[in-house]
């Protein structure tokens, strides 16, 4: 498909020559921190604030402190916030949406908090938006939603969140913030009370510097976000790459529901856009989808038509390009007042004026990309992971909230409530654990500079685009064992990369993407149902009975287990 999604590449070269060992780059510094948080999205942010703050704290990013996909985020928050809705219709809805595989127990106490973590954003600073003619909150509705309860500020609430929650982190004193900062693993410990391993830090890329640092923590919580750049076409940013995930797998941590990889269905299709959302709140507002000729066809598809859940609108979109051989199909709001768009939605006016589109007066071209991680790291309900002292919250969890299908708004929701779940359970337990002890520098000392970097980008480029064709919103299964083989082979090859030469952010992504491509594609070669997200021409019916796929690393035979329950 010609379409202009493209990734940056990161890599930057050294002098080639230069064939360094390890007594040229030696680790460079050991930081010891309280609580180590990898990553700085509203999960990450939101619980560094919530800490009690005679804690040290260290936030890393790979980027700036403002990025990743909260930064994105367009549409907005959902909780019950109107009087005639109720958290029995959320409940419903999130439950409707999930295709019956959500929690039902996490599903209830996550949105029973939304009102209370709202509350919080708006008392740390975020406007959101108001009525026109009232001093009322103004909300906006989306895919499998019953009512108006999505909170937003226009359509870039996630800049408002962000920003706000950037400022807050940047006035505290106990937060040491770590921006362009890669982490590599996470390091263990034996454990004193258990025979067991515990987690006290991570290794780290420092990227001003290049070097492989320590951190050091009593608690390390992984809030990395999603993997969606393991996919072509994506409306994440470049650093989606299932870092997080693929730490905590290699440590030892359970992953689930990897199948259930989530397409927005309506990204702007043009040669030079990358990866730019066209939010679902436009269709929220009226918008309509059209096929080339100019005629609606998601009424063929489900009652609620353009405001059914995502999984079905992404599948009916992906369904009509295939028979007509389309290359998009069109989102149309032109019917509304001009002020009325432009208001709303300056983001996406502006942003599809860039490119010659006045979606006050056209329809706009649009395809599905993939979007979010519904599968993760195996949390309970505080964040806790199976690795004593690691956290995973936000995307990169597994909390059972969103079961086969996130419906739409309830993720900036989920990282705002676990992170406080998680804050006040470190607060609780951290004055009882002990300082980590001694772990070994990172050792460099067997490498050297690669000159064939070619492998990293041709590797990315074919991961890529194999979970796209054989893994993306209709399956089948020798598509899926194509895969299986294809990515068998790139694991070896990355692997052997990464023991060889010196490490960059790009050949960490690449490992970390291929773990959870292997993840993702496992996962669903063992869900012999359509459900949700995953939907394979092989089982194109629902099981009668709703199941998790659990993956567990490694037993001691040296072989991955797997597991199915709910
Ligand atoms: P992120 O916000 O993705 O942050 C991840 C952080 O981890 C970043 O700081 C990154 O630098 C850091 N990181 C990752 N790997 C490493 C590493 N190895 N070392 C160091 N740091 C690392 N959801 C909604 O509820 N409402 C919306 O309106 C909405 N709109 C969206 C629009 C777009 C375009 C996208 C892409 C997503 C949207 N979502 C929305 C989903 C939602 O934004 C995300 O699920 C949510 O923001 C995830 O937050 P997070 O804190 O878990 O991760
Ligand atoms: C959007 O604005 O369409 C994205 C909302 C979401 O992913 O929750």
């Amino acid at each position: 498909m010609p379409i202009g999604f493209s990734r940056a590449i990161y890599y930057h070269a050294p002098p080639r020559s230069q064939s360094h060992t390890g007594s040229l780059i030696p680790v460079k510094k050991t930081y010891h921190h309280d609580v180590l948080i990898i990553g700085s999205g509203a999960a990450g942010m939101s619980l560094a604030l919530r800490l009690a703050p005679e804690l040290r704290i260290a936030i890393l990013s790979k980027d700036q402190l403002r990025t990743g996909s909260t930064w994105l985020a367009q549409g907005g928050i959902a909780a019950v916030l109107d009087e005639e809705d109720s958290i029995d219709a959320h409940v419903t809805d999130t439950l409707r949406a999930g295709a019956g595989l959500c929690h039902d127990d996490v599903v209830r106490t996550t949105l029973e908090q939304g009102p209370a973590a709202l509350q919080w954003l708006i008392d740390q600073g975020v406007e959101f938006t108001k009525d026109s003619n009232s001093d009322d909150f103004h909300l906006t509705q989306e895919g499998g939603h019953s009512h108006r309860r999505i909170l937003h500020t226009a359509d870039a609430t996630g800049q408002a969140v962000s920003g706000t929650l950037a400022s807050r982190v940047q006035e505290k004193s106990n937060i040491d913030v770590f921006e362009h900062h890669v982490v590599v693993d996470l390091t263990t410990q034996a454990d004193s009370d258990s025979r067991s391993l515990r987690c006290n830090g991570a290794y780290v890329l420092d990227k001003h510097s290049d070097r492989v640092c320590l951190f050091q923590a009593k608690i390390v919580v992984l809030a990395t976000g999603g993997a969606s750049k393991a996919y072509l076409y994506t409306s994440n940013s470049d650093g989606a790459s299932g870092d997080g995930i693929a730490a905590a797998w290699r440590r030892g941590c359970r992953v689930a529901n990897m199948e259930f990889n989530q397409f927005h269905p309506t990204c702007l299709f043009h040669p030079e856009a990358k990866s730019f959302l066209v939010s679902e709140a436009l269709r929220g507002e009226g918008a309509h989808l059209l096929l080339p000729d100019g005629s609606r066809f998601m009424h063929d598809f489900h009652p609620d038509a353009e405001l059914a859940p995502r999984d079905i609108v992404a599948r009916a979109i992906d369904h009509e390009m295939k028979r007509l051989g389309a290359d998009c199909v069109y989102l149309d709001i032109s019917h509304k007042p001009a002020e009325f768009i432009k208001s709303h939605f300056p983001t996406v006016s502006a942003q599809c004026l860039e490119f010659g589109i006045d979606i006050t007066q056209q329809p706009i071209p649009v395809v599905p990309a993939a979007h979010y991680t519904c599968g993760g790291i195996v949390t309970d309900i505080d964040g806790r992971s199976d690795l004593k002292n690691l956290y995973a919250i936000g995307e990169c969890a597994f909390t059972g909230l969103h079961g086969a299908n996130r419906m739409a708004s309830n993720s900036l929701l989920e990282c705002l409530v676990f992170a406080q779940a998680a804050a006040q359970s470190i607060d609780q337990e951290i004055s009882a654990i002990p300082e980590p002890s001694y772990t070994k520098a990172w050792d460099s000392s067997r490498v050297t500079y690669s000159d064939e970097d070619v492998v990293i980008s041709h590797n990315w480029d074919e991961l890529r685009r194999f979970m796209w064709d054989y893994v993306g919103i209709v399956r089948t299964r020798k598509r899926l064992e194509r895969a299986e083989h294809r990515i068998r082979l790139l694991k070896r090859e990355i692997q052997e990369y990464y023991r060889n030469y010196k490490i960059s952010r790009d050949i960490l992504e690449l490992r970390n993407l291929a773990v959870v491509a292997d993840l993702i594609i496992r996962s669903a070669l063992l869900r012999k149902e359509s459900r949700g997200l995953h939907y394979t021409l092989d089982h194109p019916e629902l099981s009668q009975v709703a199941k998790d796929t659990i993956l567990v690393p490694m037993n001691f035979a040296g072989q991955d287990i797997i597991v199915s329950k709910k």
